[in-house]
């Protein structure tokens, strides 16, 4: 229903005619992340309650200093940029100083840059203030973040502070005191799902739900993954199916996976090791063959208690995996544990 108008790309001024202009010439060449990244908050999904918010903010001006924290991939810049863009419009250009990790961002830079855009005078309309975007700001070493404390106050009257991060306990205490902090969660199946349809039809992609699925199931809530592996698998081989997400993405095929743990309801093990040798010989990593088991393990069809018990077990094969303990025997210790947990439970 929206009308993702992600053509338009240096604003509404260039509009020329009434319809719509032709995107293809000078975006053809972009990575999908960059070419449907959204430009305004309604075409951003998800985690509506803080993308409405900062649509007031955007709206009435005055904004306050902000951090938005959050898994990767789930629109954390895109919002700061889109909050950037609907309050400052044409002037963004010189009211808006972006430093993400891939700058120098040292306590030099906070002293020297940040202060010296800080004191700099662009003409604004009243409520408006310049913005420095800190992408990626728990990179920031805790000096360079000492010495934005007092910068953030004594410049509150012209500049606000837009700071983008994925551990929020990495961005020191009085920042955090100084800031609203909002936070992103990943995205749902759903969400996932609608902006990958609506870019499947913009660029004429071939696939099958089942496709699709795969997609969202591989991308874990991260909408730059779920873009990219349906471009890789666009590019790749011209067809969206499962099979061939599963190349793209190297992982374990979860039907596979499904399989295995349905043998291991039957209390078949030997059936369910050989398909766990089968993965081990074929170099997948342990932590990816249990994170994936857990995945498919979610939407068994199995009776809840069942379900319970068996995810029980998976979480703590998954923490001595994690702590280093990742053989194929551990693998298939869990097998049998979870032949002998459907023994006592019962199937239902
Ligand atoms: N909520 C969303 N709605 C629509 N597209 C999104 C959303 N989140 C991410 N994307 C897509 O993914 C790309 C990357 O998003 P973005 O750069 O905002 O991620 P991020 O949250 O800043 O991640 P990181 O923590 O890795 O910096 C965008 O260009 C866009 O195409
Ligand atoms: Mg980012």
């Amino acid at each position: 229903m929206e009308s993702m108008d992600c053509e338009i790309i240096e604003g509404p001024s260039t509009s020329s005619s009434s319809q719509k202009p032709k995107p293809k010439n000078s975006k053809s060449h972009l990575p999908w992340i960059e070419k449907y990244r959204p430009l305004t908050f309604q075409d951003i999904v998800g985690n509506e309650d803080t993308v409405s918010r900062l649509e007031v903010f955007s709206r009435n001006g005055n904004t306050p200093n902000i951090i938005i924290a959050g898994p990767p991939g789930v629109g954390k810049t895109t919002t700061i940029l889109c909050l950037a863009r609907a309050l400052l419009g044409p002037s963004m250009k010189e009211a808006v100083l972006e430093l993400n990790a891939s700058n120098e961002r040292g306590i030099d830079t906070v002293r020297n840059k940040i202060k010296m855009f800080a004191q700099q005078k662009v003409t604004l309309p009243p409520g408006r203030h310049k913005i420095v975007v800190l992408d990626e700001a728990d990179s920031m070493t805790d000096g360079a973040q000492q010495a934005l404390r007092r910068t953030m106050e004594i410049y509150s009257n012209t500049t606000r502070f837009a700071l983008a991060c994925n551990n929020s306990e990495k961005i020191i205490e009085p920042i955090q005191s100084r800031c609203a902090m909002l936070r992103y969660t990943k995205l749902t199946d759903a969400q996932l799902l609608s902006k990958v349809l609506d870019v499947c039809v913009k660029e004429n992609v071939s696939y099958t739900d089942d496709g699709l699925e795969a997609i969202v199931f591989t991308a874990q809530g991260d909408m730059r993954q779920a873009l990219n592996n349906l471009q890789s698998t666009h590019n790749g081989f011209g067809h969206v199916d499962s099979k061939n997400v599963f190349k793209v993405c190297d992982e374990p095929h979860p039907l596979l996976v499904k399989k295995m743990l349905m043998q291991c309801v039957s209390g078949d093990i030997s059936s369910a090791y050989k398909i766990i040798a089968g993965l081990w010989k074929l170099g997948y990593a342990p932590e990816d063959i249990i994170g994936n088991i857990f995945r498919v393990c979610k939407g068994l069809d199995v009776s809840e208690p069942l379900k319970l018990e068996f995810i029980q077990e998976i979480g703590l094969t998954h923490l001595k995996i994690v702590e280093g303990v990742n053989s194929l025997l551990q693998l298939s210790g869990l097998l049998a544990r979870l032949c002998l947990k459907a023994k006592s439970v019962g199937v239902n």
